[in-house]
């Protein structure tokens, strides 16, 4: 049986429900977070929850996340989900139940509060080492989206463009510049320099996105944040996406013509080899 919380609450997810006057079904007013657990231990959950707390503050909702590193701990138990290789926790705060207006409800409005943990299965290493495909889709999002909001529309439009096309990602293009995927931040490697977006109002700020900057530094791999020119895209000689559903995931063709020589590089494989063992998961082979 799944058990999520919601509101205080941890119950069957069958008997989970919000009203239909809720702001986060009326007007997607509100915000989520998506965190992983490795074998029972959670990731960065400070780091995702501090995220959480500044997009809070950005839409003015009121409500303190303290509470919230007890009910992660318990979803992942309660749920037998301590002893899985990866787990996430999804989570959701909406601004709460009240008669729609557009602007805000009454200062007692309280926020909804939902989460609910399931297991993650990330694709074997073989189909990593063959990497994955990637299209260019146009942005389309609103100008705030480092705060995560639950109006996902513009994402879930892209990865469906991803899913039509028969690929893994969609890469946004906004004005010229390659900004992030529908789910992910992207990096790319040229002549040995990591580059990745700078952590603008343009970009969701990548909790993974900060670890692979940290890898980077630490394996001595220069890295440059900067906006990336969509044309840069055929010259670069290693492109991959980071998140937390997506760990680092190499692209090996874009738009259908193969990004660098076609085949997973050598920055991506010891940034995600790193990465792996930063997780307490090492790979058993050598990439
Ligand atoms: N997505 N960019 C966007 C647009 C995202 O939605 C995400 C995360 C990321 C990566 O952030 P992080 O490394 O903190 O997971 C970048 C989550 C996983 C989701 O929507 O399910």
């Amino acid at each position: 049986m799944n058990i999520v919380y919601l509101n205080g609450e941890f119950l069957p997810k069958e008997r989970a429900q919000v009203s239909v006057e809720d702001r986060g079904f009326l007007l997607s007013d509100g915000i989520y977070e998506v965190t992983p657990a490795y074998r029972g231990e959670f990731f960065c959950l400070d780091q995702h929850l501090n995220r959480l707390r500044c997009g809070l503050n950005a839409l003015r909702i009121e409500y303190d996340p303290e509470e919230l590193i007890e009910v992660h701990q318990k979803l992942l138990d309660i749920n037998n989900l301590t002893d899985s290789e990866v787990a996430i926790v999804y989570l959701q705060i909406t601004r709460g139940v009240a008669e729609r207006v557009h602007y805000f409800p009454p200062a007692d409005t309280i926020p909804t509060v939902y989460a609910f943990a399931k297991q993650f299965q990330r694709p074997s290493i073989e189909s990593w080492l063959k990497g994955f495909r990637a299209v260019t889709v146009p942005d389309r999002r609103w100008s705030r989206v480092d705060i995560k909001s639950i109006s996902l529309l513009p994402n879930v439009m892209a990865a469906q463009a991803a899913v039509d096309a028969g690929v893994d990602d969609a890469l946004l293009v906004k004005n010229g510049i390659a900004l992030e995927g529908a789910q992910n931040n992207i990096f790319v490697v040229k002549g040995g320099v990591l580059v990745t977006h700078p952590a603008s109002q343009e970009i969701l700020h990548g909790i993974t996105r900060s670890v692979v900057i940290k890898i980077a530094h630490s394996l001595g791999i220069p890295i440059q944040e900067r906006p990336i020119q969509v044309e840069e895209l055929e010259t670069v000689d290693e492109l991959f996406f980071s998140g937390t559903t997506t760990e680092v995931r190499p692209t090996v063709a874009l738009d259908g013509k193969p990004v660098g020589c076609g085949e997973v590089g050598t920055v991506s494989k010891a940034i995600y080899a790193a990465f792996r063992k930063k997780i307490g998961q090492p790979i058993d082979q050598d990439l």
